[in-house]
């Protein structure tokens, strides 16, 4: 066996400090974990909320999760929605102490909107206009997270075929996304909206879009897959996908189609999160 030389404790040099990494949210490891899980079927509107007088708005439970999950606690950041509706984004952005921008393009839903977001909270903007002029009013690269839920196509205003409940539409201004008739131009046009938040976005942020995908009669549309796609051929990535389920919220369920055709009861939204490539700067 060949001598060794023994090195002396002082030889060593001291191991240097292990860098933590950055991180991008401050949950503790069983918020994380139950935020990570792809379905999400514990929110629900507030009583509160359900009162609100807007057809289509999702629970502020929902935005302050995705803000949570993807945004430090503390931190200068800021949240867009591009067809803010009653505000709810910017609701969830307030309480979690974050600015916000809206756009909305009825001056009612923008009313409502200012009434719910309290005063000296955060700095919450609602522009009323429509989100198709966004750099207008948005500027390039300074948004941080982007949570939105665009106009379900012109499916409002039909029964719901889960439970036939009437969904009312928002009001048919001119240039509401809702009315555009054709699939395919409605799709442009949300990618028309989805390339300017691109340009707001800071390298790295993500767009979280709720979306459902539709049925009129016999033929059914993929939204949630139909946008995704168009979206990464604006440079978007597709980083994931959330299903809502939203099951609880419809109680008297019907057999869609019975007994000539089977029919599928939807009961669940995605959430595609989209995500500009690039490396997010932390401060
Ligand atoms: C699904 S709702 C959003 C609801 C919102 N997440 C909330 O919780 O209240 C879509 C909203 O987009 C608005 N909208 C439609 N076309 C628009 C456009 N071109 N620009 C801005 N807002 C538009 C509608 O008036 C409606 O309030």
């Amino acid at each position: 066996m060949s001598p060794r030389k023994r090195t002396k404790a002082a030889d060593v040099p001291p191991k240097p400090p292990r860098r933590q990494p950055p991180r991008c949210n401050d949950l503790d490891g069983k918020r994380w974990l139950q935020n990570s899980i792809s379905v999400w079927s514990d929110l629900r509107k507030t009583a509160e909320e359900q009162r609100l007088k807007h057809p289509a708005q999702f629970p502020v439970a929902l935005a302050e999760r995705l803000i949570e999950s993807f945004l430090p606690a503390t931190g200068d950041d800021c949240v867009l929605d591009p067809f803010c509706g009653s505000g709810s984004t910017l609701v969830a952005a307030q309480r979690r102490g974050k600015r916000s921008q809206g756009i909305e393009l009825s001056s009612e839903y923008a009313a409502l909107a200012r009434q719910r977001l309290a005063g000296d909270a955060a700095p919450a903007v609602i522009h009323e206009a429509s989100a198709t002029e966004l750099t207008r009013h948005v500027a390039a690269e300074s948004v941080d997270l982007c949570i939105t839920s665009p106009p379900y196509w012109n499916i409002l205003g039909q029964k719901r075929t889960a439970d036939y409940k009437t969904v009312r539409h928002y009001g048919n201004h001119d240039g509401d996304l809702a009315v555009i008739a054709d699939y395919d131009a409605y799709l442009e046009a949300l990618a028309d909206v989805f390339r300017q938040v691109f340009d707001a976005l800071k390298p790295g942020a993500h767009c979280c879009i709720n979306v459902m995908d539709l049925r009129k009669k016999d033929r059914f549309y993929p939204l949630h897959s139909d946008l995704a796609r168009r979206l990464e051929t604006e440079g978007y990535r597709l980083d994931d996908i959330v299903i809502w389920n939203r099951q609880a919220e419809y109680n008297s369920l019907r057999p869609l189609g019975y007994p000539a055709v089977f029919r599928i009861n939807k009961v669940h939204e995605f959430i595609l999160l989209m995500q500009k490539p690039g490396r997010l700067q932390r401060k």
